[in-house]
């Protein structure tokens, strides 16, 4: 199949690229295939009895979208997990990640798992000494899962003719970072299920990290927050135009809004049929982007005090004033009093967060190699000096004593 010597031959590339790429990279190109043995297709349906496992992978009809066991290939970390991934770009195998079946709960190191759909109908995800993580349970063995062109792997009931008697359950009820077309944001009311994006930790780390983007049923807005508290919103939806978002960008595309008493939701699709996937993405640093296209919203912009562009303001704390920011700066190391936090469940922009709520913080970066946890700085003692470079990133903040000049 012709599929498969693709993302073979771009594997190959790929771990030539990573030696040169930089430190901004996406995450987009840092990921493999985990491959065992010889990695094969098995066309783009599970059935009853049916296990996938790291030497085998789903496409889907027109290839466009693949089902498979992924890794990081650095040493940052050797999780993996099972997921979707897109195949629209040509330079890359496996481009960007809309679905991870175990999210939060990746296979560590040597261990891994299988996806299976057992001769029950139960849709599960079975992990090497430890429990499975179900899908769905649907107790009749009259069921296919099938991964679509769209991005979609849904598992069916079928009638004995084959014909789909309903839809059990859909991987895009459970959103990662990116919306895709026919990917809904909002509200099932049958189900009480919310459809929303959450960023990841970091660049690198899947795990679900500060910001979610949402769609308001009552507002006709999108909102993004972190970690619960608003910080940006797209102001409503009138004539296919955000208040917040430049006509530039919002006549890319065609909106469209649902609400009746089962649902209520937001989707987008891109007017240009000949581009070839859209994909929107929200960042760990609360950007709001589409991937191959411009950013659509900034919330990593956003300050307590701010209320242009869309930001919304929050609590100010008394101690910063407006106009106070912090900028990214490289290779500068600053002495003074420190202290971390040494939760790895917090990314950068949780750091930030916590640093700009505290009156005596000035500085942070993160504490850990992976780019999670935290290190502060405080205002009083912080000197900054070039002999050493001990940060790749660290952030200051433009009031404080240590930038004046
Ligand atoms: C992979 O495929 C090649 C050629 O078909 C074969 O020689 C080899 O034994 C296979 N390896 C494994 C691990 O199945
Ligand atoms: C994957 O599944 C195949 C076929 O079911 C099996 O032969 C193989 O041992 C499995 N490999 C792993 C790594 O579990
Ligand atoms: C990942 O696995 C490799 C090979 O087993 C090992 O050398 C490396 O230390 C592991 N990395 C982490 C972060 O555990
Ligand atoms: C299917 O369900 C029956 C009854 O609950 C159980 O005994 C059997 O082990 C199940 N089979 C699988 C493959 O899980
Ligand atoms: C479904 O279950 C029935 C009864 O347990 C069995 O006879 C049949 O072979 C099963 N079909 C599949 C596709 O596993
Ligand atoms: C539509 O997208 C294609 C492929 O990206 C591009 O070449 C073309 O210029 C676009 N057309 C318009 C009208 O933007
Ligand atoms: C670590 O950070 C996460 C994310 O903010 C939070 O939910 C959790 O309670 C924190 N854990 C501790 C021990 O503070
Ligand atoms: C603020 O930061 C200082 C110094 O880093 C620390 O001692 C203090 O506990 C922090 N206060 C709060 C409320 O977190
Ligand atoms: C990040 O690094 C810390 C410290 O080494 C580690 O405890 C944590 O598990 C790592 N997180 C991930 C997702 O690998």
């Amino acid at each position: 199949m012709a599929t498969t010597n693709i993302v073979l031959v771009h594997l190959l590339t790929l771990v030539f690229l990573l030696f040169f790429s930089s430190l901004w990279t996406p995450h987009v190109a840092d990921w493999v295939i985990v491959t065992s043995g010889n990695l094969s297709s098995i066309g783009d349906t599970l059935k009853p009895g049916d296990t996938l496992n790291s030497t085998s992978y789903l496409v889907s009809q027109k290839g466009t979208f693949a089902l498979g066991f992924f890794r990081r290939i650095d040493i940052i970390s050797n999780d993996s997990y099972v997921g979707i991934s897109d195949m629209a770009d040509p330079m890359s195998a496996f481009n960007l990640y809309v679905w991870f079946g175990n999210r939060g709960h990746p296979f560590v190191k040597d261990k891994t798992g299988s996806l299976t759909l057992d001769n029950n109908g139960t849709l599960k995800i079975v992990r090497q000494g430890e429990s499975p993580i179900m899908l769905y349970s649907s107790g009749t063995n009259n069921t296919v899962a099938t991964l679509f062109d769209n991005g979609n792997f849904v598992l069916k009931e079928v009638n004995f003719d084959g014909s789909t008697k309903s839809v059990l359950w859909q991987s895009f009820d459970y959103l990662m970072e990116t919306l895709l077309p026919e990917m809904k944001l909002g509200v099932n009311h049958k189900t009480g299920h919310t459809w929303a994006l959450t960023s990841w930790l970091t660049t690198e780390i899947p795990d679900y990290g500060a910001f979610s983007l949402e769609w308001d049923p009552k507002g006709l807005e999108l909102v993004i927050k972190q970690r619960g508290v608003v910080h940006w919103k797209s102001g409503v939806l009138r004539d296919n135009q955000f208040e917040n978002i430049s006509p530039d960008i919002t006549s890319m595309y065609d909106f469209k809004v649902v609400s009746n008493e089962d649902e209520e939701y937001f989707s987008f699709s891109n007017k240009n049929k000949s581009v070839l996937m859209s994909e929107w993405i929200i960042t760990f640093l609360g950007v709001f982007k589409d991937l191959r296209g411009p950013d659509i919203g900034r919330a990593d912009n956003c300050y307590s005090y701010d209320t242009n562009g869309g930001c919304q303001g929050w609590e100010q704390p008394v101690c910063r004033e407006r106009g106070d920011k912090f900028y990214l700066t490289t290779g500068y190391y600053v002495t003074g009093d420190s202290l971390s936090s040494n939760n790895y469940s917090l990314g950068i922009s949780d750091c930030k967060a916590i640093c700009w709520s505290n009156c005596s913080c000035a500085a942070f970066t993160y504490q850990y190699a992976n780019e999670t946890g935290c290190r502060f700085w405080t205002g009083e003692t912080a000197v900054q000096s070039d002999r050493a470079i001990d940060f790749l990133f660290l952030y200051l903040l433009s009031s404080s004593p240590s930038n004046k000049g």
